[in-house]
């Protein structure tokens, strides 16, 4: 049984204090869920802080990016040991306002992937189409396209370590919300992908969220698809409340 994984992303959304009253609050509400892991993912200059609140808690703590080098002169960008040093175990790459507004591209997003495992952090690799491709008729062919160019060349028991995030770009943001069946379509196609590449018995274990207007209103049906492992949550994970409910009613 894969255990569900519920993840906030915060996005470039509230500053240290905000940021520390936030986790503060889910660190009370959440406290005694041990049947699903929670993530919460805020912006880089709040990591420390926020990873103080949550320590010995039942929340961990993700960036929102990372670099693919290990240090130099790269103005501006943050290595994968600057983010263990703020208390990161996970960090999510390749999200599509990366890849669309930064022009991050698969093999950026599989550089970034191979030192986040190279230096212990967990990726939690993001892929879905936009909605001209899904009107194409592509969506599945994109799907597999940026799947297997992101996870290029990791071997051995570290491809267990990776979390996959299926988030069709025209649900970020947007209220339209996959429908659930439409979500299972795809997360069944990347695990039978996945199977191809990696062998099946590693694509059972392999957690694959959904993420694209999650709310509390259409999680449990969601998480409730046989292929869905839990979802990586933006707007909704800036308030407590509807974060909280849509782990307690996910399944
Ligand atoms: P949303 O964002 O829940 O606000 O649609 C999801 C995401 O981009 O990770």
């Amino acid at each position: 049984m894969r255990k569900l994984l519920l993840a906030g992303n915060w996005k470039m959304n509230k500053n240290v204090a905000e940021s520390v009253e936030l986790a503060q609050t889910l660190v009370e509400k959440l406290k005694g869920i041990t049947d699903k892991d929670i993530l919460i993912c805020p912006t880089f200059t709040a990591l420390s802080e926020v990873s103080k609140v949550i320590k010995g808690t039942n929340i961990a703590l993700g960036a929102q990016n990372m670099y693919f080098e290990k240090n130099g002169a790269f103005t501006g960008e943050i290595s994968p040991d600057m983010l263990k040093s703020a208390g990161c175990s996970h960090v999510i790459l390749g999200h599509s306002e990366r890849r669309q507004i930064f022009n991050e591209t698969d093999e950026m997003v599989n550089k970034k992937a191979l030192l986040a495992l190279e230096e212990g952090l967990i990726p939690v690799v993001c892929i879905g189409e936009t909605l001209e491709q899904r009107e194409a008729g592509e969506a599945l062919g994109v799907v597999e396209t940026q799947l297997r160019g992101s996870l290029n060349n990791i071997v051995g028991d570290d491809i267990l370590k990776v979390i996959v995030a299926y988030e069709p770009v025209w649900a970020i943001g947007t209220g339209k919300t996959a429908t659930p069946v439409e979500a299972e379509e795809v997360h069944a196609y990347i695990r039978k992908i996945f199977s191809d590449i990696f062998g099946s018995k590693n694509a059972e274990i392999i957690r694959i969220l959904y993420g694209g207007s999650v709310k509390p209103d259409n999680s449990a049906e969601l998480m409730g698809q046989k292929d869905i492992d839990g979802a990586l949550i933006g707007g909704a994970a800036l308030k407590a409340e509807a974060f909280e409910q849509i782990i307690k009613v996910a399944k």
